[in-house]
């Protein structure tokens, strides 16, 4: 079997380096190194992914499970600003349909699409244990309390 070649720089490889040797297992800084790969690169490829499981010494089906799992991963590109809407049930009775439709069209893109200017990606989340806020809007991993119209086109415009 071929090395995986490394798709990180000497910089990027030395931070994952730290996350194996920070617990005293080196599984448990896996999730963390992974979270490092999804900032630099807005996604984790499955050649991410075989050269983490390589510096983890874990199976490479271990590591893509853990991927796929939590949502804080993506396995396709998000845009440089990442908007997550809660779909939970609360969320969904005060409006999340209709705040997902002024997504749409806001940014003008569907769900999980980037938007040519690689400034935006939305998508629908699980809760995000915010309900009393609903419907929440979670903003590069910051809730951003409840969507509302003025609020999209407010980060549309702002956000860099
Ligand atoms: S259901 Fe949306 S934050 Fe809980």
């Amino acid at each position: 079997m071929t090395e995986p070649s490394a798709p990180f720089t000497p910089e990027q490889e030395a931070a994952l380096r730290k996350w194996t040797q920070y617990y005293p297992y080196k599984q448990m800084g896996l999730v963390e190194a992974l979270r490092c790969v999804q900032d630099w690169h807005r996604h984790i490829k499955p050649e991410a992914a075989a050269y983490v499981a390589q510096l983890f010494g874990l199976p490479f089906n271990h590591v893509w499970g853990v991927v796929t799992f939590f949502p804080t991963f993506t396995t396709k590109p998000t845009g440089k600003n990442r908007i997550g809407l809660c779909r939970g049930l609360s969320c969904w009775l005060a409006g999340s349909p209709q705040m997902a439709k002024r997504l749409e069209s806001t940014l003008g893109v569907a769900e999980k699409e980037v938007t040519e200017d690689g400034r935006f990606s939305w998508e629908e989340m699980e809760c995000l244990g915010a309900c009393e806020q609903g419907p929440a809007l979670l903003v590069n991993d910051r809730l951003q309390g409840q969507a509302t119209d003025e609020k999209i086109a407010a980060l549309a415009k702002e956000l860099k």
